[in-house]
């Protein structure tokens, strides 16, 4: 068992006992190690703000559990076979992406890292994307068995799975083209996929996600006030993170799992059922054009499907999407 699974096994021995003390021998026995150990490990979580009351002769007694994504509070309670069990945590990066794509090579399917604050946070284009303590910054690192031609549908996946997320928070969301996540015509996450591929071979991809959970709107400037919103401003008060965490990494799964189980048209079909662009009159600005059109659909490489005036209709692969 390593050090992380340790602790998880601490805190969710003495989180299920709630008021009434465990004792170090018992949680020895549940953890697979002595009275010294645990007396050690309950010390390093103490350290890192976990409130643990100790009595001699009785045992220990959980009081809170702090507002941080560490490793253990995520996997207490992770409900997936291969997604975030093994987890990269940091209190400061430039950005997940880039450290996810350091250790790509090496890392297990699945590895996550996550980090309190982004110092680089990357969005689309270059991009800067604001990552302030009280947002969730997550690269996932996955090894899909697909075309690199087709790495486009990891960002689809992966909108669903947080379109899936937010509904069972009680936030109803939808996906703008080609990797937003809005709440009431506002921004509330971003998807930023890239990947490590030879011509016909992907080795790694990660999917980073960035969601605005706990932000409020004094933690945005002015410009972002305006189109972007947060969970917390939609929900009117705080949400535990990490368990928004452990939701989206199993939505992920489930998502993920399709692609290899499931004709990817539907998947496609669900992604355009969450979506609100499909319909929308858009113009969409590419580095080598800008085209105004009817969407009617995406294709299976994630390509906008407009319909322009003269009774035409065009793929667009990636661009800008504004609604008119
Ligand atoms: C966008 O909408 O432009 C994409 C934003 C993606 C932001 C996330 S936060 C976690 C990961 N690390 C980064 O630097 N970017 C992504």
């Amino acid at each position: 068992m390593i050090l992380e699974d340790k602790k998880a096994g601490i805190i969710r021995s003495l989180r299920d006992a709630g008021e009434k003390a465990v004792s170090g021998e018992e949680l020895g026995k549940t953890i697979g190690t002595s009275r010294t150990m645990v007396w050690k490990y309950v010390k390093m979580l103490q350290d890192e703000g976990y409130v643990i009351e100790s009595s001699p002769g009785t045992g220990y007694v959980l009081r809170s559990i702090p507002d941080k994504l560490y490793a253990e509070i995520i996997r207490i309670g992770l409900d997936t076979d291969v997604i975030g069990h093994e987890i990269h945590y940091f209190d400061e990066v430039d950005s997940t992406n880039n450290v996810a794509k350091e250790m790509g090579h090496n890392a297990p399917e699945g590895t996550i890292v996550i980090s309190e604050i982004q110092t680089s946070g990357r969005g689309r284009k270059g991009h800067q994307w604001v990552s302030p303590y009280g947002g969730i910054w997550l690269s996932i690192i996955l090894k899909p068995t697909i075309s690199p031609r087709h790495a486009s549908r990891m960002t689809l996946v992966a909108g669903i799975a947080v379109v899936n997320a937010m509904k069972k928070l009680g936030v109803t969301a939808s996906l703008k083209w080609p990797n937003d996540v809005l709440v009431k015509g506002k921004k509330i996450c971003g998807i930023l996929t890239e990947m490590d591929a030879e011509p016909e071979h992907i080795d790694f991809v990660v999917v980073g996600i960035g969601i605005n959970a706990n932000i409020n709107p004094d933690a945005m400037n002015e410009e972002l006030r305006k189109t972007s919103t947060s969970l917390s401003i939609e929900l009117g008060k705080r949400i535990d993170r990490a368990d928004f965490v452990q939701s989206i990494l199993y939505e992920l799964e489930q998502e993920y799992t399709k692609l290899s189980t499931q004709s990817f048209s539907f998947i496609l079909e669900e992604w355009m059922s969450k979506s609100d662009t499909i319909g929308r009159r858009v113009r969409v600005i590419t580095p080598q054009k800008t085209i105004e059109g009817n969407v009617t659909g995406i294709t299976a490489d994630g390509a906008l499907v407009l319909e322009k005036g003269d009774g035409t209709s065009e793929e667009i692969i990636a661009g800008q999407c504004i609604y008119l």
